[in-house]
């Protein structure tokens, strides 16, 4: 996790396509090869994309029986046709242009209060005090959840890459599962509560499409609470590693971290290259359902498939010279830090949205701030989350350039 993208690249020039028996997995590294898996979606399943790697332990089903866990699937692990019907609704409901415009205000707001937290302090840990929170609570602006519950809801957002991802310890598996039935009979009390009552928030939207002629038979209460669930562990961690990411390969390259300082409508094209340089989601799973032929090898059906994103971003028969950071890297969005084809990130533009203004408000406010030298970055052990658990940055407080940050 420190450092796969040396790894990859043996990987790319030698085995692109090679089985795991650690992992029981087929590891496809290539840009083609993972778009073809990704576009395949008849031989590919995404059935067991977020199945937990490690089985559960007797005392981690014991915490999801007793909240009366009934998680279904949600789109993310299903396939066509149901998966084509249903994504066309929740696509409508969740990232309509006016949803995203709404919640800008609220992002910067939300960027700017965490900043007053630390800018007089002249240091921060920039996962913890910045990147961990905020995306959980726009995630919960989006999904209607009220003020008043927020600091309820947000314990429950605990680090889920490791649970899923990962081969935690039984101990900490059945904390993560304790977490999860806390926030499903949270996600149940929300959903029923909208059930009775519609605002304008996401949760809301999807009642009235579901509520709509023609479509009874496509949702239930259950799908509506399981995509509550998925929605804060989709757009959580995913969000503050990237944006982690991002500011530690923006500081560590500090000319064009000036660049962009000194010149702000680089910052879309920025959040491209940090996605694909140094992506949050480097891996993702998907089940073959019948024999497939990727380069010269055949994966027999039944086997399972891990996807290497992350490789594929630094591929370089498309991203030239791909282990550099340039922030001005025309094709930068060609990445598949939000996977390709009919599963296609839904959250994408939301995590574009905060991503840029994370940067904006950042560079505003700290263009000063450097890497405290000589830390070392730690990473949560699994195959397809990645983002350092802290990022600690450092800044004369006497140079802060808004007046307000130093007076
Ligand atoms: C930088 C942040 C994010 C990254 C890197 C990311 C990455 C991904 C990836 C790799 C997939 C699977 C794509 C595939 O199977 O082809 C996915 C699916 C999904 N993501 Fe994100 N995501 C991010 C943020 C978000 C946010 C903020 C939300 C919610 C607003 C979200 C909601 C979803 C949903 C609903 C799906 C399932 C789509 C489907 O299966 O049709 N994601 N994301």
């Amino acid at each position: 996790m420190a450092d796969p993208y040396a790894f990859w690249r043996i990987a790319r020039e030698q085995a692109p396509v090679f089985h795991s028996p650690r992992l029981g997995y087929w590891i496809v590294s290539r840009f083609s090869d993972v778009r073809e898996v990704f576009q395949d979606t008849d031989t590919f399943s995404a059935s067991i994309s977020i199945t937990p790697l490690k089985e559960l332990c007797p005392a981690a089903v014991e915490e999801l029986v007793k909240a009366e866990m009934a998680m279904g699937p949600s789109l993310v692990n299903e396939d066509p046709p149901v998966h084509t019907k249903r994504r066309q609704h929740v696509r409508n409901a969740l990232v309509a242009p006016r949803r995203i415009e709404a919640v800008r205000p609220r992002i910067r707001e939300l960027a700017n209060r965490y900043i007053d937290g630390f800018i007089r302090r002249g240091h921060a840990d920039l996962v913890a005090d910045f990147a961990w929170e905020i995306p959980a609570l726009v995630a919960f602006a989006v999904m209607g959840v009220p003020d008043e519950d927020v600091e309820r809801a947000k314990e429950f957002s605990g680090r889920l890459a490791l649970f899923t991802w990962g081969y935690p310890s039984d101990q900490d598996q059945t904390q993560l599962a304790a977490g999860m039935g806390q926030y499903w009979t949270y996600a149940k009390e929300h959903v029923q509560r909208r059930l009775t009552e519609q605002t304008d928030d996401y949760i809301s939207e999807l009642i009235r499409s579901w509520r709509s002629d023609g479509n009874e038979e496509l949702f239930d209460e259950n799908y509506l609470i399981t995509t509550m669930m998925n929605f804060l562990f989709a757009g959580h961690e995913t969000t503050t590693n990237a944006t982690a990411n991002g500011m530690r390969a923006l500081l560590e390259n500090s000319a064009q971290w000036d660049a962009l300082c000194a010149d702000p409508s680089l910052v879309p094209n920025a959040v491209e290259e940090i996605l694909r340089y140094s992506s949050s989601v480097i891996a993702w799973r998907r089940e073959v359902v019948k024999d497939a032929v990727i380069g010269d090898i055949t994966i027999p059906a039944g086997s399972k498939v891990l996807a290497v994103t992350g490789s594929a971003n630094h591929d370089e028969s498309v991203f030239p010279l791909p282990e550099r950071f340039d922030i001005t890297r025309r094709n930068a969005r060609k990445h598949f830090a939000f996977g390709n084809g009919r599963h296609l990130c839904l959250g994408a533009p939301l995590a574009r949205v905060e991503m840029q203004i994370f940067l904006e408000e950042l560079s505003r406010r700290l263009p000063h701030m450097r890497l405290v030298e000589d830390q070392t970055f730690s990473y949560s052990p699994n195959t397809s989350f990645r983002g350092p658990d802290h990022l600690l940055v450092e800044w004369d407080v006497r140079n802060n350039p808004v007046e307000a940050d130093w007076t």
